[in-house]
């Protein structure tokens, strides 16, 4: 369910054509629909009501300061990775009793940020990292409120890049070590040990990776409150997948809030969850011009964008699928083209062998679902301002990130 819909014939982002975004701020721009994301965040806490639950939105999936008012204004929280994300969140207006910091490795200045800023808690992924913090925690005269990230081994079948619980994963500290890093926290005085969290992965479309990792993770909290542990908060992670186009539709937040319920059932804990992409991949698209519709050898047909891999990473990266269409009414007939950036990496495909009506150049197209994982992985390889980001709401629409320009790629530099 998304708001970019055609209205004769020609695509829309709510009441706005996106002709328009196009002519006004240029391409490539990712613009997002207020109304998708809206819709999302209501639709996922509807999921999870049955839950003492605090949703905290990965800022990585789409960090734009506009995208998390919104988020904040409906009450979440967030999940940050590092100290610019813990800017990002403030800027936005976050409260900091709202927010879980995630990584496998922190700085000892972002630490510091984030203790002084008072987060909800750290997620600590390593026996070191509790160290670490301690020391940290002890220099400012603070506690820090601390989770520890135990990998539950369970297999989410999604791409290798983006499973975080196997055995060989970088992630977590494994089960079998959780007791003894447990003990290790609270033996250490700058330390307030607080709870239990996982994340197992990202585009899971099935529940049952959640509800094993759900029943692992809770008779882990449970024998650990057991032992003496005075946890207070099981954070589950993120990963819960969206329908991209090319495969069968993911489960529902309606079947995962309801599998998170049954596996929790009278569990007397705060439930944290950490979704990224399902909030924000259906509320934005890439809108990009062709530059050059051109043929190869044995006549293959291509079509060259004004977006690269630089702007959307994950068909390369990963070999994502984003469906593409024209903004304008399509042309009658079809062809197979490979839809390419300009970057100078053959990698530089963003949708490679696609049947789409018949493209040339100056036609405008989208690449959809690409609002999460999107811009927040954009670099300015090859020499390219990262694009603007638009945000629709109704007939309206404002820039809330200006395109850079070739002086905010040399930014910071001196000869
Ligand atoms: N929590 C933690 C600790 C995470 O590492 C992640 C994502 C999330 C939450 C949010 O997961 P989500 O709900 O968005 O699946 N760049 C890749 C995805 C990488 C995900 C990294 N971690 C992509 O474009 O598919």
């Amino acid at each position: 369910m998304n708001h970019f819909v055609r209205r004769r014939g020609e695509l829309y982002c709510e009441r706005v054509p996106l002709l328009r975004i196009a002519q006004r701020v240029g391409t490539p721009a990712y613009v997002y629909s207020t109304a998708t994301l809206m819709r999302h965040a209501r639709v996922f806490r509807a999921a999870l009501r049955g839950l003492d639950m605090l949703p905290c939105y990965a800022v990585k999936a789409a960090g734009n300061l506009a995208i998390l008012r919104l988020l904040s204004d409906e009450g979440f929280g967030f999940d940050i990775v590092s100290g610019g994300e813990l800017h990002r969140a403030l800027r936005a207006g976050a409260d900091p009793g709202r927010i879980v910091f995630s990584g496998v490795g922190k700085r000892e200045d972002e630490l510091r940020a984030a203790l002084r800023a008072g987060i909800l808690q750290f997620n600590c992924e390593s026996e070191e990292e509790l160290e670490q913090l301690d020391a940290v925690a002890r220099s400012l005269r603070r506690r820090a409120p601390v989770a520890i990230r135990v990998n539950p081994a369970v297999d989410a079948r999604t791409h290798p890049y983006i499973a975080t619980a196997l055995a060989t994963s970088k992630f977590g500290v494994p089960a079998s070590r959780a007791r003894a890093a447990f003990r290790r926290a609270e033996e250490l005085p700058g330390l307030a040990v607080v709870g239990l969290a996982c994340h197992i992965g990202s585009q899971i479309g099935e529940v049952r990776p959640f509800i094993e990792a759900a029943r692992k993770m809770r008779a882990l909290f449970e024998e650990l409150r057991a032992g003496g542990h005075a946890l207070r908060h099981l954070d589950l992670g993120g990963g819960l997948g969206v329908p991209y186009g090319d495969g069968p539709d993911p489960a529902s937040p309606e079947d995962y809030g309801r599998a998170l319920a049954r596996a929790l059932r009278a569990l007397d804990a705060r439930i944290l969850v950490e979704p990224g992409r399902l909030l924000v991949a259906n509320a934005g698209v890439l809108l990009t011009r062709i530059l050059v519709s051109k043929r190869g050898a044995g006549g293959r047909r291509f079509a060259v964008a004004d977006a690269g891999m630089n702007d959307l990473l994950r068909p390369a990266l990963y070999g994502a699928y984003h469906a593409v269409e024209p903004v304008a009414r399509p042309r009658a007939g079809s062809e197979v083209v490979d839809l390419v950036g300009p970057v100078c990496e053959s990698a530089d495909v963003l949708a490679p062998r696609r049947r789409l009506p018949p493209l040339e150049s100056g036609d405008l197209v989208v690449l959809r679902t690409a609002g999460a994982y999107g811009m927040s992985m954009a670099s300015q390889y090859n020499g390219r301002p990262r694009p603007a980001e638009v945000l629709v709401s109704g007939a309206r629409f404002r820039v809330v990130r200006r395109r850079e320009t070739v002086d905010d790629l040399v930014r910071g530099e001196t000869v």
